[in-house]
């Protein structure tokens, strides 16, 4: 028996409906968030929050209390004790007969959907081993920073790489490395980290923050600078971030070797990491 939240209500999963004329389901008219539960605690509550009003405030979707989303986290949560799990959060701009054009911002009611529902950790031996992906063409639409519900080509972009056998795809816009389908992606080279500048083209993770925040009280130098696609192939070390992947090594690029296994800085980093997560 697993309990959802909807529009202001509790109740059990089997019993929660979404209209057919709800827009995000016409339109992918929505946006959403996960956050990580460690030991119950939501990691960089405040944070996930502040990014979803970012996207709700880009959609001019309005009517969504702060307060509601910390009432109904708490009671996800003690219905879910103690587990590693990972909070869902959906908001859409709510019901009304297709129609493109939106209503008036605060005419019409959100649909809000919340959910807890246990996470696996990532096998402690893809961490150690690393992973590896392919690059594709990003094209995906130029707000990529919005948080939308509108997932497809990054669907389409993960179904490209589960074809070739791989964990993930990253996106390349222009010749310069983006991100991955679901997290951030750096490189190491000689000791300096190096990420996408937080531009309309990627999503400004939570995760991919924190990491530079650990890095730099390490002594790290950290480029939030554009790379190509030839800098990815020659680096030392390559990882993914965000908040189910948390920290994991890219050992092969486009059937290139990068490493043989997680490099030194990103094993530590990983480590400072769960350290972080854990004292949350
Ligand atoms: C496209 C994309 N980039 C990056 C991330 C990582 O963001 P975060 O660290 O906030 O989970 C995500 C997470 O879902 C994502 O979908």
């Amino acid at each position: 028996m697993s309990i959802v939240y909807l529009n202001g209500e509790f109740m059990e999963e089997s019993q929660a409906h979404i209209s057919i004329d709800d827009r995000g389901f016409l339109f992918a008219d929505g946006v959403y968030e996960v956050v990580h539960l460690y030991n119950g605690r939501p990691f960089e509550w405040d944070c996930h929050i502040d990014r979803l009003y970012r996207s709700l405030n880009a959609l001019k979707i309005a009517g969504v209390s702060r307060d509601d989303l910390v009432r109904a986290r708490e009671r996800l949560v003690a219905d879910n004790p103690g587990r590693e799990a990972s909070l869902y959060i959906q908001i859409t701009r709510g019901v009304q007969r297709r129609i493109h054009t939106p209503p008036t911002p605060g005419m019409l009611a959100p649909t809000i959907l919340m959910w807890v529902r246990p996470v696996e950790p990532i096998d402690p031996q893809v961490v150690a081993r690393g992973v590896a992906v392919i690059t594709v063409t990003d094209d995906r639409w130029a707000k990529v920073w919005v948080k939308t519900i509108g997932l497809l080509p990054n669907v389409l972009a993960r179904g490209q790489a589960a074809d070739r056998g791989v964990y993930d795809a990253i996106f390349v816009r222009d010749g310069m490395v983006m991100e991955g389908t679901s997290a951030n992606i750096f490189r190491v080279k000689q000791g300096v980290l190096q990420t996408a500048p937080v531009t309309n083209y990627i999503l400004p993770g939570i995760t991919r923050a924190v990491i530079i925040e650990i890095a730099k009280n390490e002594g790290y130098r950290v480029l939030e600078e554009p790379f190509t696609v030839d800098e990815l192939y020659q680096s030392d070390e390559v990882f993914l971030s965000g908040t189910s992947t948390e920290v994991l090594a890219v050992t092969e690029v486009d059937g290139r070797r990068i490493a043989e296994a997680a490099g030194p800085v990103t094993e530590s980093l990983l480590a400072l990491f769960h350290e972080r997560a854990q004292r949350s």
